[in-house]
């Protein structure tokens, strides 16, 4: 150093352009939707899974990057999005005889998901883990009581999303869902006819 010349301070470091969160909804359906409307407008990138090309074409108007995926037979490890996610939400209900038909190809997901850039994920459940409470409030500290197979199925689905987080060292929200209508959601009565859509 030349004595009595300070050195230059170095210049600052050029701020790197803020990478968008990723939000790939597995099972792109009436909460899936509504999510995903919500991060797009919030700025995020969102990908998301139906079952249908027609359905795909829909998602992409919104500004989702669609895929079809049938979850019995397509292979979730090669959804490209998985790789690139941030976050997962898993809307896809578990399927009576085959249960949560993604936990199907659990190594697959382990392997592509270590690899990839996940945050959390969130499983949307249900309430019918409780069982029949016979009409007590019920929280999320209340045991569960599954009985009815769909039910069973349900927790066991639970329980598969967190065996996988706890091996990628991520977290999880699972959110038991009771009843979510409104637009476009149909009401159905269990032995009668009437619907109506809201
Ligand atoms: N809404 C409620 O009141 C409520 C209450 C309790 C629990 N839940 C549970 O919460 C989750 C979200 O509810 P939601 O009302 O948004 O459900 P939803 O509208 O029926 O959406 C389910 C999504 O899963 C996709 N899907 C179904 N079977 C599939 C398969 N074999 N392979 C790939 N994708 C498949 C559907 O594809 P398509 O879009 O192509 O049809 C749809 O995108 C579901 O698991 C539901 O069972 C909902």
């Amino acid at each position: 150093m030349v004595p009595g010349m300070a050195p230059k301070p170095a210049p600052p470091m050029p701020a790197q352009p803020k990478k968008p969160q990723h939000m790939l909804v597995l099972g792109t359906g009436f909460v899936g939707r509504y999510v995903s409307e919500r991060l797009l407008s919030q700025g995020w990138r969102v990908s998301g899974t139906c079952t249908s090309a027609a359905k795909k074409m829909e998602l992409e108007l919104l500004g989702m990057t669609a895929s079809v995926l049938d979850a019995t037979t397509s292979n979730i490890a090669d959804l490209h999005a998985l790789q690139d996610a941030t976050h997962l939400l898993i809307s896809i209900p578990p399927i009576p005889g085959v249960g949560d038909p993604l936990l199907s190809s659990h190594a697959d997901l382990q392997t592509t998901l270590t690899s990839g850039n996940l945050q959390w994920l969130c499983y949307l459940s249900s309430t019918s883990v409780y069982g029949d409470c016979g009409g007590a409030w019920v929280d999320e500290d209340h045991v569960v009581n599954p009985k009815s197979a769909s039910s069973k199925l349900r927790y066991a689905a639970e329980q598969g999303w967190l065996d996988l987080v706890d091996e990628l060292d991520l977290s999880a929200f699972i959110l038991r869902l009771g009843g979510i209508y409104g637009p476009g959601r149909r009401l159905r009565y269990a032995n009668t006819s009437i619907h109506f859509t809201i």
